[in-house]
């Protein structure tokens, strides 16, 4: 069975919630990637989704580094990944490493919502990928100096996260602790993360 297979919006389908456009229940982070290669053409697809993303004043403070699996720079940018996902990334097709600048760039003041503007711009990958039968799938899961380093990535910037992107695999081609984990995941109810009125029903 691949993943392809696996209908998570039927899956997460919920008659008691509000309804909401298909696209947010049908992304899911799989694992199983065949190994076929994304081209670099495939990836400015994703990132031109995530170049639209909004962001405080404008700044635009995403920056995104990618490499494909047939790429000279694939090994270096692997050896990031830290050892638990390098069992299913070997099958990816791509990497993105995702960045920010801490500071605008023509005031130098620190901006206090870079962070917050790329999580949106990786979303934006995520959905744009989602919509082309791609898996994308982020990790925290990476050696951040040996990233810094083997990513080139400069004095002034975060790096939050490396996405695996690939093309829909076969379940039973995963390491077998990661077969049963290969399901689309649930979510808290909405009244145990949004409330009218304040946040005063919310315990730290
Ligand atoms: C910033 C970030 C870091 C993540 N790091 C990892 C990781 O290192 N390894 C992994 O297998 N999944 C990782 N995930 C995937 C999450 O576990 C996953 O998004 C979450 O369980 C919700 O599942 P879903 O994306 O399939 O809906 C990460 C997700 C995000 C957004």
């Amino acid at each position: 069975m691949t993943i392809k297979d696996i209908d998570a919006g039927a899956i997460r389908a919920d008659a008691s919630a509000p309804a909401i456009h298909p696209q947010f229940r049908s992304r899911w982070s799989a694992r199983a990637m065949n190994g076929d290669t994304v081209s670099h053409e495939t990836l400015e697809t994703l990132l031109e989704a995530a170049r639209w993303a909004p962001s405080c004043f404008n700044a635009q403070p995403w920056r995104f580094a990618y490499v494909s699996n047939t790429d000279e720079e694939w090994s270096d940018a692997f050896a990031t990944v830290m050892e638990g996902n390098q069992r299913w990334v070997a099958k990816a097709g791509a990497l993105i490493a995702v960045a920010s600048r801490r500071t605008y760039e023509e005031s130098l003041a620190p901006s206090p919502t870079h962070t917050l503007d790329t999580g949106a711009a990786w979303m934006s990958i995520a959905l744009q990928a989602q919509t082309m039968g791609l898996v994308a799938h982020a990790m925290l899961g990476f050696h951040p100096q040996l990233a810094r380093t083997n990513w080139h990535v400069p004095l002034g910037f975060d790096l939050h996260t490396i996405v695996a992107v690939g093309y829909p695999g076969e379940i039973d081609d995963l390491h077998e602790r990661l077969r049963d984990r290969e399901t689309p995941s649930d979510r808290k109810p909405l009244a145990a993360i949004a409330q009218p009125g304040g946040f005063d029903s919310f315990e730290a």
